[in-house]
């Protein structure tokens, strides 16, 4: 079973740091919103502003009878009635096994179970098939594209909006 839990630990925030081990992932991940590489300073930031900046920080956890095992993050970030869902990362070494699905069906349950919204929306890098098949695969379409939204390296990167409809 697939569970959000509050980051909110010292132990969360180590755990974040090793998993977003590259520049490419720390922007695919949180666009331009952290340095990289993480650090415990923004990160305690990050969490101290949640609140100033309406946002909700999940760590998400994957419990069988014996254990738990943390194996993902997500945020939701509440712009009035449109709520974004973001940050969303699973561990490298638990992908393909289905907790993004699960994760964003959670996220998706949570909205709709405690906030008050009228739209719920994504923004993703347009190469990033494998995020973009998985919102497609919920319902979500896209509405929106930023072309040259961001240079990394001699990259230009587009960036798409997704809504849930
Ligand atoms: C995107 C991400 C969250 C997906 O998590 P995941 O646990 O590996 O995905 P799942 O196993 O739940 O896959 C669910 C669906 O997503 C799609 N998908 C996942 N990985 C895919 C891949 N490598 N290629 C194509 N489609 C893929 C498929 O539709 C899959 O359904 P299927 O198994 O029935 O084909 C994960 O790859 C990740 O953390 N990536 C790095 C950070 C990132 O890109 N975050 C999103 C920023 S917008």
């Amino acid at each position: 079973m697939l569970q959000l839990q509050k980051f909110e630990s010292k132990e969360d925030i180590d755990r974040l740091i090793s998993w977003v081990d590259s520049e490419r992932l720390n922007i695919i991940w949180a666009s331009d919103s952290f340095r990289f590489p993480l650090d415990t300073i923004q990160l305690n930031k990050y969490l101290g502003n949640a609140e100033k900046n309406n946002i909700l920080i999940f760590k998400v956890a994957y419990i069988d009878d014996n254990s738990v095992t943390i194996v993902g993050h997500a945020e939701l970030d509440v712009f009035g009635t449109d709520i974004k869902i973001s940050r969303l990362l699973i561990d490298k070494n638990q992908r393909g096994k289905g907790y993004g699905e699960q994760m964003v069906k959670l996220l998706i349950k949570y909205i709709q179970e405690n906030l008050e919204y009228k739209s719920i929306f994504l923004t993703v890098f347009t190469f990033n098939k494998p995020a973009i098949t998985l919102y497609e695969k919920l319902g979500f379409k896209t509405v929106e594209i930023a072309l040259d939204f961001m240079r990394y390296e001699n990259e230009i990167w587009d960036r798409q909006k997704m809504i849930l409809r």
